[in-house]
């Protein structure tokens, strides 16, 4: 295989000299060209393309550069988009989704994430179907190092998503021994610590007021700010001060998800009922979203606006799971209703339960409280699928006959869960 190849689109040199120096600490060794305008990439492309990587520069985060990129970006899909911008550029989040960009930087940037940068940029060009060098190659697989993110969302609120978040990372958690992390992304409301009993002593606004958040790649400090629950499962709150959630900005929480998955096997994003652009930062970086609705008229509608909006930005629906939760009988609107309006059906559906209560009560995921109860069964039921093989046993074994060896378990865990609660 060829030596990967960059090319680097800025006014100032700069840029491409930071890229060189950690070019030069990459095997293969990428070949890097630089440019100074859009104008000139076609040049550049014909002189010495195909690149596996374009990196953009601050001077193309204005909504032309954002545009000029997108039409570059149409023309050589295969090339790896990362933006290198030194603020969040005065555009949506839309526009910015749109060029296709794989990555965005924060300028100053440490070395040693834009050499991380670099390598998952070149990584990700060269497991397309076909890349730009023309042949096949057989890298399809997701990047090793990278843990899988899953977003936990809805339209509207109280439909269980921190309910399902804590359950989702402790269930992943318990089969596998990964290690999992929550984020808790519903920055001013946000509940998984109150849900799962925690008394964090730092949160997310922490680790992002560092004062040497430029230069430090966060993957290394993450493990600083977790708190970790009884069951194993470690969560980053959200701030203590909801007046604390303004200052965080979708960058810094794409920073924060980058640096969970560099760490964490699996991280479970918790997010408010909407469509902020913190939580559209964070599907950006999700390899599967839950949508949630709980059985009654207003929730189902705006799960159908959350639907078509995800499907407006272009997300792909291949990986969004529709949750209903909260369905109870002779409430005037039955499943089988709600789900002809979703053809995509829905992954789990999730009766009303009084041990769910019972189990926030005591800060234990209602698998773990309630493992033989319905809710639990059923929701067991739609995470299965989420296992590797060689683990999947071990979780039907604890639906299944052998029930009481998990309850065993989970009752010998009782006496350090009721000290968390202390
Ligand atoms: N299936 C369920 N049965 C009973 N109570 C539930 C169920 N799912 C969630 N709850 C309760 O509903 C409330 C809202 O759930 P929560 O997970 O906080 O929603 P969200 O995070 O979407 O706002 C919580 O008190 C939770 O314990
Ligand atoms: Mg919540």
């Amino acid at each position: 295989m060829r030596n990967p190849k960059i090319l680097v689109l800025e006014k100032d040199e700069s840029l491409a000299d930071q890229v060189r120096g950690v070019a030069a600490e990459l095997r293969p060794r990428p070949e890097v060209v630089a440019v100074d305008r859009a104008t000139g990439v076609e040049d550049a492309v014909n002189a010495d393309g195909p690149f596996d990587v374009m990196i953009a520069g601050p001077s193309m985060s204005t909504k032309n550069g954002l545009s000029a990129l997108q039409a570059i970006h149409d023309e050589t899909p295969a090339t790896s988009l990362v933006l290198a911008f030194a603020k969040r550029p005065d555009a949506s989040l839309r526009e910015i989704i749109r060029t296709g960009a794989m990555d965005l930087l924060q300028l100053p940037v440490a070395d040693k994430s834009l050499h991380d940068a670099v390598e998952r940029a070149v990584a990700m060009s060269r497991s397309q179907p076909t890349s730009s060098a023309g042949a096949p190659h057989h890298l399809a697989a997701p990047i090793a190092h990278l843990g899988t993110v899953f977003t936990v969302s809805s339209a509207t609120g109280g439909c269980g998503k921190t309910f399902y978040a804590t359950n989702l990372a402790y269930y992943l958690h318990q089969y596998t021994g990964k290690r999992t992390c929550i984020i808790d992304l519903d920055l001013q409301f946000g509940e998984v610590s109150t849900a799962l009993r925690l008394r964090p002593r730092f949160t997310i606004s922490d680790i992002l007021s560092r004062d040497d958040i430029d230069e430090v790649n966060l993957a290394d400090h993450i493990d600083e700010y977790v708190v970790t629950h009884d069951s194993g499962v470690t969560v980053l709150p959200a701030p203590k001060d909801p007046s604390d959630a303004d200052r965080i900005h979708p960058a810094d929480v794409q920073r924060v998800i980058e640096a969970a998955r560099a760490k964490f096997d699996y991280v479970i994003v918790d997010t408010p009922a909407a469509l902020t652009e913190i939580v559209l930062a964070a599907f950006d970086l999700s390899n599967q979203l839950y949508v949630m609705a709980t059985l009654d008229l207003p929730s189902v509608r705006h799960m159908g606006v959350f639907l078509n909006t995800l499907e407006k930005l272009k997300i792909s629906s291949d990986n969004v799971k529709l949750i209903l939760n909260k369905a109870e009988r002779d409430v005037g609107l039955d499943v089988a209703q709600v789900t002809r309006l979703f053809p995509q059906g829905f992954t789990s559906v999730l009766p009303y339960a009084k041990e769910v209560t019972k189990s926030v009560n005591v800060g234990t995921p209602v698998l773990a409280f309630a493992p033989t109860s319905e809710v639990s069964r059923r929701m067991a039921a739609g995470m299965s699928p989420l296992l590797p093989e060689a683990s999947r046993g071990k979780a039907l074994e604890a639906e299944g006959p052998t029930k009481r060896s998990l309850m065993a378990r989970i009752l010998r865990r009782t006496p350090s869960a009721a000290t968390a609660i202390s």
